[in-house]
C-alpha cells in the first residue's frame, strides 16, 4: 500500500513494503517525484538477513538498532515495549500510522499532514493495558534522514547572546540539541537542521525539524554503521516522568519538518508562512518599554514623563515593565503580588492609563505570573504551591522560586490574579516574563516538568479564550521561543541585549523559524547598558526596523540629533510595516559575516527594502557586488536610498533589471564600520 500527501510543492509518499513496515520513499519537491524509490538493501556481512533499514514507527528486535518509536517497559511484567506492523490509513489529505504492542496494551498514533509545505506530525501513546507502563520515550517525529545530509546545524548561546549557529560536520553517530532546563532555553530552542556540505543561506539542501513544545526537548540526527541515518524531535521524559496508567492517553507535541532546495531562506519562508496561518494577524505598534529607561524605577508621575516623550518621538504602545508592583523595588522580593503598589501608583494604575490613552497610546503590562518570591505574601500564604515541595532549602534563581502550574489551584488563582488586572484596566497587552529555569522540577520527588509546560499552556489557553489581549513570550530575553509557545502568544522578546551588533545575530537565529514581525527589536541607550558599546542612532535604527519595532531608552536622554534620526525611522517603519510584516526576509549574508545584509521584499514583489548592515573594518574595504535574491529576474526595479539623516530622504541609485541585480550585483560601496544603509526597492515593470 502506498500513501502520499500534498503540500504546496512538497510531497510526502510512504510504501508499506511485503515486510509490513512503512517506509518513507520519498520527501521533496512534487516535480521531482518520479525519483521516488525504496530504500536499496544490501545484505551486508555481519548483518541481519533482512531489511532494517530506518522506518516509520521503527522498533527494535529485528535487527535495527537506531532510535525506536517508543521506548519503555513495565514495571509489573518486567516485559519492554516492542510495536508490532504499523496500519497504514491515508484520509482526506492526511496519513494515520497506528501501531500496538498488544501483549502489553499500548497503542501508538501518529498523524501526518501538510500544513502549506511544512510538514506537520502529531502523535499520542495510550495505555490499553492492565499495567502501568513506564515510558523513556515517544517521539513526535522520527524519520529516516536524506542521504545528502552531510551536515547537522544547531544553535548554541546565552544569556544576553541567544542562539550563535552550530555548524557540525555529520559522518557518524549522534548529534543532538536538547534541553533539559524546563525552558527552551538560550541556544536557539528546539530546532535542528540537516544540510548539504556548505548550505548556505541561499543555497544548498536544508531539512529542518522544529518541535512546538517549551519543556525538555531532544532533536537529534543520528546515523548508523550501515549510514542510514535517522532525524528525531521529542518531548524528553526526565527519570519516572511518564508512567502511563491503564486506560490513559498521553499527546505528543507536534513535531514540524520542511526542506528546501534554495538554502536557509527557503526553510524560512515556509516555517513562516506556517507560523503565520497559525497566529494572529495584527498591525504591530512602536512600542515604548519602560526597562532599560528606568529598569525597577517606575512610578506614576515619571511614567507618565515618560509616556508623553515616548509619545512624541512616535510610539505606540507604552508598556510598564517589572517593578509596578506590591513591594517591587529590585528582584529580590514581590512576584506573586500582583496588586499595584500603592506608594508608586497611588491611585492604581487608571492615571498613567488615561495618560498614555491621552497620547493615542495603547497601554501593557509585564507580568511574571509563574513566579514567587520567597520574600513575598503568596509565598507565606502558599509554600506548598512551588515546584520542589516539600524539599528544603529549594535553590533559588534571581532569587525567585516557580509555581507548580500543574495544581489547578495555583492555575486557578493567576487566572484569577491576572483577570482581575485586566478587568480593571485598559490593558491590551502583556510582556509575560519567565526568568529561571525549572530546578527541581518536582512534587513530592516525582518529576512534573512536562506537566509545567502544559499547565502554562491551559493558563495561556483559558486567558486568551476569555480576553483578546496581546501577548509577549519573554524569557529572561529569548529564553522560550518555540512553535508552542507562539500558539498561545503573538511576539517575542529574543534577548535581554539590546547591543545593535549582537541583536542582528539574535533577531536572524530567531527568525529561522519564526516571522520578523514577531521578533521584538528596540532602540536601546547608547553607550549600550549590557556592552558599553557606542553606536550611532542611526545604525540602532536600521537594526531594528525589520522586526516588531520598539524603544528601551528614556526619551529625555536622546539628544536633539538622535531624535530627528529616531522619528525618521519610526515614520519609515510605520510607511512600510503593513507589508513588511507580511512578505518575506531574506539573508543576503552568510551568519557571522560583514556586512550583514537582509532584505524584506513585499508579498506581491513589488517592493523591497535592502538592509546592509557594517559592523567592522573589513580586511578589503572596497566590496564585491551585492548579488540580491528573491527578485523577478524578468522584471525592473527602480533603486533609491532612503536617509535616515538629512535631505533628500530619497536618494535615486538607478534602474535595473531583476536579472542583473540577481546575477551581476548592484555596485554599492557599504561604507564605514557601525554605518548602515538602507535601499528601497521598486517594481517597475
Ligand atoms: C527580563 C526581561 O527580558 C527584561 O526585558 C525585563 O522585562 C526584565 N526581565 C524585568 O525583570
Amino acid at each position: 500500500m502506498n500513501a502520499r500527501i500534498l503540500g504546496d510543492t512538497l510531497s510526502l509518499i510512504i510504501d508499506q513494503g511485503e515486510d509490513g513496515l512503512a517506509h518513507l520513499t520519498w520527501f521533496g519537491p512534487q516535480a521531482d517525484e518520479e525519483m521516488a524509490a525504496a530504500p536499496v538493501f544490501q545484505r551486508l556481512p555481519a548483518s541481519p538477513d533482512i531489511a532494517v533499514g530506518p522506518t516509520l514507527l521503527p522498533e527494535h528486535g529485528r535487527g535495527f538498532h537506531g532510535i525506536s518509536q517508543v521506548e519503555g517497559h513495565c514495571a509489573a511484567t518486567h516485559r519492554r515495549i516492542r510495536l508490532g506492523q504499523p496500519e497504514l490509513i491515508e484520509q482526506d489529505g492526511q496519513i494515520l500510522l497506528t501501531a500496538e504492542d498488544a501483549a502489553l496494551g499500548l497503542t501508538v498514533r501518529t498523524r501526518l499532514y501538510f500544513d502549506g509545505d511544512v510538514l506537520v506530525q502529531e502523535g499520542s501513546v495510550s495505555n490499553t493495558g492492565a499495567h502501568t507502563l513506564s515510558l523513556q520515550r515517544a517521539a513526535s517525529l522520527l524519520l529516516p534522514a536524506p542521504d545528502w545530509a552531510s551536515e547537522v546545524r544547531t544553535h548554541a548561546g546565552a544569556w544576553g547572546r541567544e542562539g550563535h549557529p552550530v555548524t557540525h560536520r555529520w559522518t557518524a553517530g549522534r548529534i543532538e540539541q536538547s534541553g533539559r532546563s524546563g525552558r527552551p532555553g538560550f541556544d536557539g530552542g528546539p530546532t535542528l537542521s540537516l544540510t548539504e556540505t556548505n548550505a548556505g543561506v541561499a543555497h544548498g539542501r536544508w531539512l529542518t525539524v522544529h518541535l512546538a513544545w517549551s519543556g525538555p526537548f531532544r532533536l537529534a540526527a543520528e546515523r548508523a554503521t550501515d549510514g542510514s541515518g535517522q532525524v528525531l524531535a521529542e518531548r524528553l521524559f526526565l527519570p519516572g516522568e511518564v508512567c502511563l496508567r491503564s486506560g490513559e492517553t498521553l499527546d505528543l507535541p507536534a513535531a514540524l519538518m520542511t526542506r528546501s532546495a534554495e538554502g536557509s531562506n527557503g526553510i524560512s519562508t515556509r516555517l513562516h508562512a506556517r507560523q503565520r496561518r497559525q497566529g494572529r494577524s495584527m498591525r504591530r505598534p512602536v512600542h515604548f518599554n519602560t526597562w532599560e529607561a528606568r529598569y525597577f524605577s517606575v512610578a506614576e508621575a515619571d511614567c507618565i514623563a515618560l509616556a508623553k516623550g515616548a509619545a512624541a518621538l512616535g510610539a505606540e504602545r507604552f508598556v510598564l515593565d517589572d517593578g509596578w508592583f506590591k513591594g517591587r523595588r529590585n528582584d529580590q522580593t514581590s512576584l506573586g503580588d500582583w496588586t499595584v503598589d500603592a506608594d508608586l501608583f497611588p491611585n492604581g494604575l487608571t492615571p498613567l492609563i488615561n495618560a498614555v490613552h491621552a497620547e493615542g497610546m495603547e497601554f501593557g503590562l509585564w507580568l511574571e505570573p509563574e513566579m514567587v518570591s520567597p520574600d513575598s505574601d503568596l509565598y507565606r500564604a502558599h509554600p506548598d504551591w512551588v515546584l520542589g515541595w516539600p524539599e528544603p532549602d529549594l535553590a533559588t534563581g534571581r532569587n525567585q522560586l516557580v509555581l507548580d502550574l500543574a495544581l489547578e489551584p495555583v492555575r486557578e488563582h493567576l487566572f484569577t490574579v491576572i483577570s482581575d488586572l485586566l478587568d480593571r484596566y485598559a490593558i491590551s497587552y502583556l510582556k509575560w516574563d519567565c526568568n529561571r529555569d525549572l530546578y527541581p522540577a518536582t512534587r513530592d520527588g516525582i518529576v512534573r516538568a512536562g506537566a509545567q509546560t502544559e499547565g502554562l499552556y491551559r493558563l495561556l489557553d483559558r486567558l486568551r479564550a476569555r480576553y483578546p489581549v496581546e501577548i509577549e513570550s519573554c524569557a529572561s530575553g529569548g529564553g522560550r521561543i518555540d512553535a508552542g509557545i507562539a500558539a498561545r502568544t503573538d511576539r517575542f522578546w529574543t534577548s535581554d541585549a539590546t547591543d545593535a551588533i549582537d541583536r542582528l545575530n539574535i533577531q536572524r537565529a530567531a527568525g529561522l523559524v519564526m516571522p520578523h514581525e514577531r521578533l521584538g527589536a528596540h532602540v536601546g541607550p547608547s553607550p549600550n547598558p549590557m556592552t558599553g558599546r557606542q553606536v550611532s542612532m542611526s545604525f540602532r535604527v536600521l537594526a531594528a526596523l525589520f522586526g516588531h519595532f520598539g524603544i528601551e531608552a528614556d526619551p529625555e536622554k536622546v539628544s536633539e540629533d538622535d531624535r530627528r534620526v529616531l522619528t525618521r525611522g519610526i515614520e519609515i517603519y510605520k510607511q512600510h510595516r503593513d507589508w513588511m510584516h507580511a512578505g518575506d526576509l531574506l539573508n543576503l549574508s552568510e551568519p557571522d559575516t560583514d556586512p550583514d545584509v537582509q532584505l524584506v521584499r513585499s508579498d506581491d514583489g513589488h517592493q523591497a527594502l535592502l538592509r546592509v548592515m557594517r559592523v567592522g573594518t573589513p580586511m578589503r574595504p572596497l566590496q564585491s557586488r551585492l548579488r540580491l535574491a528573491g527578485l523577478d529576474p524578468a522584471a525592473r526595479y527602480s533603486l533609491s536610498e532612503i536617509a535616515l539623516e538629512g535631505t533628500p530622504i530619497h536618494w535615486p541609485l538607478g534602474a535595473f533589471s531583476g536579472a542583473g541585480l540577481m546575477n551581476e550585483g548592484l555596485n554599492l560601496d557599504p561604507g564605514r564600520a557601525l554605518t548602515g544603509r538602507l535601499i528601497y526597492i521598486e517594481r517597475t515593470g
